[in-house]
C-alpha cells in the first residue's frame, strides 16, 4: 500500500500541528511503513480511510503519535553531562528544599533513571524527585515499569549498576528491571512539550536533550519558553550536545558549557 503525495502532507500538518515534530519529505516511506500495522489492524486497505479515521478518533491519533516519535535514547548518554552534574551542580545544593528534576522528553525513561541513580548515591532519598514526561504514551507506560534488557546496563557504571539493578530470572531473563525505591522518587506521565505545564512545577535542572533536533526554529522557540517558565532562577538546562539554541532568544539564559544553560533572571 502507497502513501500518496497528498496524504502525507495531511499527516505531516498534522503531526506539525499537534507534536510539533517537522516531518521532511525524506521521511513519507518511514511514515507509510510505521503506519502500515495500524492499516492492518484495521483491515484497511489504503491509508485515505486511516487519515479519515484520526481525524475523527481521538485515541487513535494517540496511537499514531506513538508510531511516528522517534525514541532512541539509552542510560548515561552524553556522559559528559552526567559528569558535570557530580562534579558542580549536587555538590553545590544546598538540600534546603528538594532537588527537583526535569526529565522533558524522557523516552522510556534511562535518562531520568540514570540522573535518580546519581541523586539516590549522594543524597538522602528526601532531598530529591525526578519528573519525567514525553508526548508517546507507551514510552511513559515503559519508563514506569522500569524493565530493560540485559545489554542497556552496559553503559551504567558498575558501582551504580550493583547498587539500583535488579537481575531478571525466569520469564524476566536477559532484563533488569530498576530499584524500586528510586521509582517512589520518581514520576512519569504524558506531557507535549508544545503546551505550558503548570502541573509538573519548576525545577533545579532540566534536561531537554535529543527532542529539539525534531522541531524548525519557531517551535524550537516556542518549546524553549513553555520548558524555561518550569525552571527556576539559578537552574540549569541541558540539551543535547548536537544541539544548539542559535537562532531563537534566550535571553534569561547563560551559556556556561557546551549544551549546559543557566537561568540567570
Ligand atoms: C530521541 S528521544 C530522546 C530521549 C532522551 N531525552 C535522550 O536524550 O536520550 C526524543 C523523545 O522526545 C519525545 N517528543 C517528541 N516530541 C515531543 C513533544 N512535543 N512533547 C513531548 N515529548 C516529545 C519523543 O516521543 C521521544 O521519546
Amino acid at each position: 500500500m502507497i502513501l500518496a503525495e497528498n496524504e502525507f502532507i495531511t499527516i505531516q500538518k498534522l503531526i506539525s500541528r499537534e507534536v510539533g515534530i517537522d516531518l521532511s519529505h525524506s521521511k513519507k516511506l518511514l511514515v507509510q511503513t510505521r503506519l502500515l500495522k495500524r492499516l492492518l489492524y484495521y483491515k484497511f486497505d489504503n491509508y485515505l480511510d486511516y487519515i479519515r479515521l484520526i481525524q475523527i478518533n481521538p485515541q487513535e491519533r494517540i496511537e499514531m503519535i506513538n508510531l511516528i516519535t522517534t525514541n532512541e535514547t539509552y542510560f548515561f548518554r552524553e556522559i559528559e553531562h552526567f559528569e558535570y552534574l557530580q562534579k558542580y551542580i549536587i555538590p553545590k545544593h544546598p538540600f534546603k528544599k528538594k532537588f527537583r528534576f526535569w526529565s522533558a522528553a524522557a523516552s522510556v525513561g534511562a535518562e531520568a533513571y540514570s540522573i535518580a541513580m546519581l541523586l539516590d548515591k549522594t543524597m538522602a532519598r528526601s532531598d530529591w524527585e525526578i519528573v519525567a514526561t514525553d508526548i508517546n504514551t507507551d514510552v511513559i507506560q515503559q519508563a514506569k515499569v522500569g524493565l530493560y534488557p540485559e545489554k542497556w546496563a552496559d553503559k551504567i557504571p558498575l558501582e551504580l549498576k550493583k547498587a539500583y539493578c535488579l537481575k531478571g530470572r525466569a520469564k524476566h531473563a536477559g532484563q533488569f528491571l530498576m530499584d524500586r525505591g528510586l521509582i517512589e522518587n520518581m514520576d512519569f506521565s504524558v506531557g507535549n512539550l508544545m503546551k505550558t505545564n503548570t502541573k509538573i512545577g519548576r525545577f533545579d535542572v532540566i534536561f531537554l536533550r535529543n527532542v529539539l533536533i525534531y522541531f524548525d526554529t519557531q517551535t524550537k522557540q516556542m518549546v524553549v519558553d513553555n520548558v524555561l517558565r518550569n525552571l527556576k532562577v539559578g537552574g540549569y538546562l541541558f540539551i543535547s550536545l548536537t544541539e544548539n539554541l542559535n537562532m531563537i532568544q534566550i535571553a534569561s539564559l547563560k551559556n556556561i558549557e557546551t549544551s549546559i544553560y543557566k537561568k540567570i533572571k
